[in-house]
């Protein structure tokens, strides 16, 4: 897991929105997945497909879980409207001068304030209509004369406004007084509209597909698939021998004096070491030492800090 996301660090946002949090260790993707209860066929295609494009969904849609990728666009819904579009509203009004006087200000701040509502009653829309629909789709049944393709032909985009706004403020805000403030909103909305555009993909791309398939599947009377995922036992890459000179090292020491403590060469210690530092990644002892405690293989208080 920690390779895929160093090649793509974006994929951290995609990874919280799966409920999947940092500190996974030396665990691989599937283990992380299976630890945190997400469908990682599922989990894999969406980074798939942000990393290759709108042309390669075809190639995955058949691989999703639809109510784990309802949970993951459920998830960024609550990160938009609760966290990243307020966000960039509080940094608007600190970096733009908002006095009746500024009259462009003002009508910024407007323009903000009217795109948020429109993008809270796009995500209500998906949260209590189509979401719901789907849920009902996944029990078995289906419901009413609604389909997906209804929600597919009149889904638009939610971030061309959020890109028009970006543009007035370029051309017409003069930030002298600001313009650090305003390049830090600017960047935060640059960002914000890459991820509404990707959120709208997955949507048309992956979800709306995927649907259809499970709607194809309740209409032939076939039972909707079933997602549980048990959770597997937790690795770890050391040998109980390595964790024990993991412990001797980060307790402190020469090499010397953690051979002598454990009864082996100074050899055999830097033989260990050299194995340790590269099947995790770590190559200092003050890195050693947060994957110790963060593991539990000694406490605070044995550690030479
Ligand atoms: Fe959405
Ligand atoms: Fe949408």
């Amino acid at each position: 897991m920690f390779d895929v996301i160093c090649d793509q660090y974006h994929l951290l946002q995609m990874m919280s929105r799966f409920g999947i949090s940092t500190g996974f260790g030396e665990k691989s993707v599937r283990e992380v997945c299976e630890a945190a209860g997400v469908h990682a066929p599922t989990f894999l295609a969406v980074a798939g497909y942000l990393k290759n494009g709108r042309e390669s969904a075809p190639y995955y849609v058949e691989r999703i879980c639809v109510s784990a990728l309802m949970n993951y666009l459920r998830q960024a819904h609550s990160y938009f409207l609760n966290f990243q579009l307020p966000s960039i509203r509080r940094k608007l009004i600190s970096a733009i001068n908002c006095s009746s006087a500024n009259e462009v200000a003002y009508l910024i701040l407007k323009f903000y304030d009217e795109y948020m509502g429109d993008v809270r009653r796009h995500m209500d829309y998906e949260d209590k209509c189509v979401f719901t629909y789907v849920d009902t789709l996944m029990r078995g049944k289906a419901s009413g004369d609604f389909r997906i393709e209804q929600f597919a032909r009149s889904h638009v985009g939610i971030d061309k406004k959020l890109q028009e706004l970006k543009n007035l403020i370029i051309k017409y805000y003069n930030a002298s007084d600001a313009a650090e403030l305003i390049n830090t909103v600017l960047f935060d909305i640059f960002s914000c509209e890459d991820d509404l555009r990707q959120h709208c993909h997955v949507e048309d791309d992956l979800f709306v597909p995927a649907v259809e398939l499970l709607e194809q599947r309740v209409a032939q009377g076939e039972k909707p698939e079933d997602d549980n995922v048990t959770a597997s036992p937790d690795t770890d890459p050391l040998s109980e021998r390595e964790k024990e000179i993991v412990r001797a090292i980060v307790r402190g020491g020469s090499n010397k004096e953690v051979a002598d403590r454990l009864f082996i060469s100074v050899h055999t210690v830097l033989t260990h070491r050299k194995n340790i530092f590269r099947k995790l990644g770590i190559h200092s002892v003050s890195g050693l030492t947060i994957y110790a405690i963060a593991r539990g293989l000694v406490k605070l208080d044995e550690v030479e800090l």
